[in-house]
């Protein structure tokens, strides 16, 4: 009750009338001005783009894609940060070499149990790159689908991309890595079930998005024998517009373990394929970005050739 309020029922003037005050010899106490309240900081609008990595099915390469872009597009000085949103399994931070580092995760930082800055990794190798690592003892279903929406609008804030790397699946942890996001990136590998998932996943993104596709783990002498989808085939499917195709390649593997993403190696053509989707995406020409995705020059150019039964 306010102190108005009060002095209403109990039938006392709160503030004297000006008449009163006139009339009356009781000196006024000086009126106390309240205290200037600190400014609050203004926040700044959500300007990063978000968007998630997903594909359905697992093993098709969206934790290799979320490391070697986000490295990618760190390294052309954007400010990016990777979310591990895998809760219970947790990949991202081994991929990128920074798993002694996970002292807090997404959960942690959603139930308030950390801030944001306690919780984001900053990538010992590309300044602008930062990592907000998945919980490995925890259920997808912990997450509050809201609470995740904040939090991606938050990072929108901090950082010029935010790139989420989705769970397999189409339930409760898809849903959670979509939300926030604004963009989705497909990941498909030239199988029928892998295609099979893409489309499905695509089909239960907002109706008005448009998701690019990337054609990973292709390989050019099977597609020529006919033994492999062509990427041609996997896109006269799911009929997106083409980011980028990655070759099956040893070295990701490889690098995958030794927590080194190709996309800062300039001899790996797996590297230089995972440059130019970045380039692709931050809307600057490249000759072809789906083009590229192997080592070695020769054999690298003629994979163009080789890709989409050409
Ligand atoms: N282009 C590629 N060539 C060879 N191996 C790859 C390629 N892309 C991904 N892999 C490997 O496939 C496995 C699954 O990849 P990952 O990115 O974890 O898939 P997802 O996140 O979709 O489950 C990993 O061992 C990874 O190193
Ligand atoms: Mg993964």
């Amino acid at each position: 009750m306010t102190t108005m309020m009060r002095a209403f029922e109990t039938g006392a003037a709160a503030v004297p009338s000006t008449l009163e005050t006139a009339a009356s010899p009781v000196e006024l106490l000086p009126v106390v001005q309240p205290a200037p309240q600190p400014a609050q900081p203004e926040l700044a609008p959500p300007h990063g783009r978000a968007i998630v990595i997903t594909s359905g099915k697992g093993g098709v390469g969206k934790t290799t894609t979320t490391a070697n872009l986000g490295t990618a597009l760190a390294a052309r000085g954007q400010r990016v940060v990777l979310v591990d949103a895998d809760v219970g399994l947790r990949n991202l931070d081994i991929v990128l070499g920074l798993e002694s580092r996970v002292r807090f995760h997404l959960l942690d930082v959603l139930e308030e149990k950390a801030t944001l800055e306690e919780a984001l990794i900053r990538d010992k190798r590309t300044e602008s790159l930062s990592l907000l690592a998945a919980a490995q003892t925890r259920e997808k279903e912990d997450v509050v689908t809201a609470q995740m929406t904040t939090l991606i609008e938050e990072l929108r804030r901090r950082f010029d991309y935010v790139l989420i790397d989705c769970p397999a699946g189409i339930e409760k942890g898809f849903k959670n890595a979509v939300a926030g996001a604004q963009h989705a990136i497909i990941v498909c590998t030239p199988e029928v079930s892998a295609v099979r998932d893409a489309d499905r996943v695509v089909g239960l993104l907002p109706n008005d998005w448009r998701p690019d596709l990337i054609v990973n783990r292709v390989r050019p002498q099977l597609v020529k024998k006919g033994k492999m989808l062509s990427v041609d085939d996997v896109n006269d499917i799911l009929r997106l517009p083409l980011l980028g195709v990655i070759a099956e390649e040893p070295g990701v593997i490889v690098a995958t373990n030794k927590g080194e993403p190709l996309a800062l190696d300039p001899a790996s053509g797996i590297g230089a394929a995972y440059r130019a989707i970045a380039a692709k995406l931050v809307g600057e020409e490249t000759p072809d970005a789906s083009d590229v995705g192997s080592n070695g020059g020769g054999w690298f150019a003629k994979l163009g050739a080789l890709l989409g039964g050409r």
